[in-house]
């Protein structure tokens, strides 16, 4: 299969190499999927405006979030369950941004464990995400379990309090809460021979295929709860329906390294989370996979950079496909954005060397523009760029 030369030609090889309900799984969003739509849209509203005869010999992406040095200013999302996509799974995340100098943020639903993720790149720490849990034994038992593994930076998702109702699972009869992946629901496994012999190889998601329980799914969360002596079942009780402010507050208070908090899109919840000390806020609609109806957040960040001192890293997250994205994303004040799918399609066409070839791309594209629009570094970048 020739290498793709865009991130669409990344999602149609992993369109292809996919069952159709693992595919609409990762491409897919809640309700009419008009938030992920709006997300892409708003990317291709907003123009630029170039100044030429300026001397772009040397161009340099080279950024820094939370203090830490990065060689672009992209970062990998936390997508979870990805091992269905590939047996590389969440690895291929963490080696990819290792190889490219960013920030890979793994998720707590990861095919693999926290200590198999940073055993993977002992010379580069990934970051970790976990949900806000009322339950503090279970809470700080994660964020302990996290530091020990040697995870840096922790990232708080907030927007996901009970799932988004995801049309294609359902029509795909693919449940993710508890999991429910039969083989029944991935008809057409036969006509996927790649994908079926990968997964059939990794002996962890053919069990995680045949399980229902939301803890057995999990195994970062399932061994956690086996040292907490809780029960699989139980797991359930600790999704984060019931979290608040405190939530944040506590976790503020218990861990010392970066923080961001991800998920947060109205300036009110911006400022208040920048009260509570955190270091940066991934303005994320979740890529529309929960709430449908929020605008696109591109649309949104320049209220909630106004809402938010400098020293506060803003993260842009959501309908990123193009290395031009980013550069319009920082001419409105993020310090970096993430991408999901991208890397997820880069994951499912090809593995680790996918993942790789996305970043590729998104650099590429990123230096191309830089250059076109008369731009040396990153920090050159800003509003009078736009048209
Ligand atoms: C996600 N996302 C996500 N977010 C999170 O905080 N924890 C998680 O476990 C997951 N899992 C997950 C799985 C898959 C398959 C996808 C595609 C996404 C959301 C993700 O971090 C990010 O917010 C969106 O993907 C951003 O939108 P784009 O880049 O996909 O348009």
């Amino acid at each position: 299969m020739s290498r793709p030369y865009n991130v669409a030609g990344y999602r149609e090889q992993a369109r292809r190499a996919l069952p159709k309900a693992i595919f609409d799984f990762v491409d897919g969003a809640a309700g009419d999927e008009w938030t992920m739509r709006e997300n892409r849209a708003a990317f291709e509203r907003r123009a630029f405006l170039p100044s030429v005869l300026r001397d772009v010999s040397e161009c340099s992406l080279a950024t820094t979030v939370c203090n830490r040095e990065m060689a672009s200013p992209i970062m990998l999302a936390p997508a979870g369950l990805v091992g269905m996509m590939h047996p590389d799974g969440e690895r291929a995340q963490v080696l990819a941004a290792r190889e490219h100098g960013v920030i890979a943020v793994t998720s707590s639903a990861s095919t693999y464990s926290f200590e198999e993720l940073t055993d993977a790149v002992p010379d580069h720490r990934p970051w970790f995400q976990l949900y806000p849990y009322k339950d503090r034994g279970f809470y700080g038992e994660m964020v302990s379990r996290a530091a020990n593994a040697g995870f840096t930076g922790l990232c708080l998702t907030v927007d996901a309090s009970v799932s988004g109702k995801r049309e294609r699972d359902l029509a795909n009869h693919l449940s993710v809460r508890p999991l429910r992946v039969t083989w029944g629901n991935v008809t057409g496994a036969a006509r996927h021979p790649r994908w079926l012999a990968g997964v059939l190889r990794e002996r962890r998601i053919v069990a995680r295929m045949s399980t229902e329980a939301l803890g057995q799914d999990r195994p970062t969360l399932r061994s956690l709860l086996r040292s907490a002596g809780d029960s699989a079942a139980n797991l359930v009780e600790l999704l984060p329906r019931q979290s608040t402010w405190e939530d944040l507050e506590w976790l503020r208070d218990n861990w010392s390294g970066p923080l961001a908090v991800k998920g947060i899109v109205n300036p009110e919840d911006a400022r208040h989370a920048a009260r509570l000390g955190v270091d940066a806020i991934v303005v994320s609609n979740h890529g529309g996979r929960q709430l449908d109806g929020i605008p696109a957040t591109f649309d949104l960040l320049p209220r909630v950079r106004g809402a938010v001192d400098e020293h506060v890293d803003l993260i842009l997250d959501g309908g990123v496909r193009r290395g031009a994205d980013i550069v319009k994303a920082l001419c409105l004040g993020a310090s970096a954005c993430m991408v999901g799918r991208p890397w997820v399609y880069g994951l499912a066409a090809a593995g680790v060397s996918g993942v790789n070839g996305v970043l590729d791309i998104l650099e590429e594209e990123m230096a191309t523009t830089m250059a076109l629009l008369g731009v040396r570094s990153v920090s050159e970048l800003g509003s009078s760029h736009l048209a």
